[in-house]
């Protein structure tokens, strides 16, 4: 049976995991409302991958004899300034995601529940790619500024990302 107080903290996480679901499935209609249907699809990718997430630790709190509490998922913003700002406002929210998984282990590691610390560790190793991947987007970003083929030669790769379903654990 798993600790109270870490199956709180666990159920907490899944709704972030689902709100950063639902954050960029609103971030991926922004930019398909731009005409940048590769963004669009990357950020779509993102979607399933936060989703993979939410479901990695909703499977993972039943296998402990937890239970699942979902609770509301907050509206996500629907609008940014530009494309720069979309993923500005996706490093950001990573950061605060990564912020709060570390918090998540250190109450495994309060309660001494060695195996969820153990197993929480993907998920901060995890964050280390989500931000860089973040970072790399903006810095591409940058580097274009206003350049409109550069724009279409980057929207054509992040077309090209295809999902590939985490294993997590
Ligand atoms: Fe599941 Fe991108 O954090």
């Amino acid at each position: 049976m798993i600790n109270e107080k870490l199956e709180k903290a666990i159920n907490e996480q899944i709704n972030k995991e689902i709100f950063s679901s639902y954050l960029y499935l609103s971030m991926a209609s922004y930019l398909a409302d731009l005409g940048l249907s590769g963004f669009a699809n990357w950020m779509r990718i993102q979607v399933q991958e936060e989703a993979a997430h939410a479901m990695g630790l909703y499977d993972y709190l039943i296998e402990r004899g937890g239970s699942v509490e979902l609770e509301a998922v907050a509206k996500p913003q629907t609008t940014w300034n530009n494309i720069l700002h979309v993923f500005e406002a996706t490093l950001e929210h990573e950061q605060f995601v990564t912020k709060s998984l570390n918090e998540l282990a250190d109450v495994a590691d309060e309660v001494k529940d060695r195996a969820a610390a153990s197993f929480l560790q993907w998920y901060i190793n995890e964050q280390v790619e989500e931000e860089s991947t973040a970072e790399d987007i903006i810095n591409k970003l940058k580097l274009i500024d206003s350049d409109g083929n550069a724009l279409f030669m980057l929207d054509k790769d992040m077309g090209a990302r295809t999902f590939v379903a985490p294993v997590i654990g």
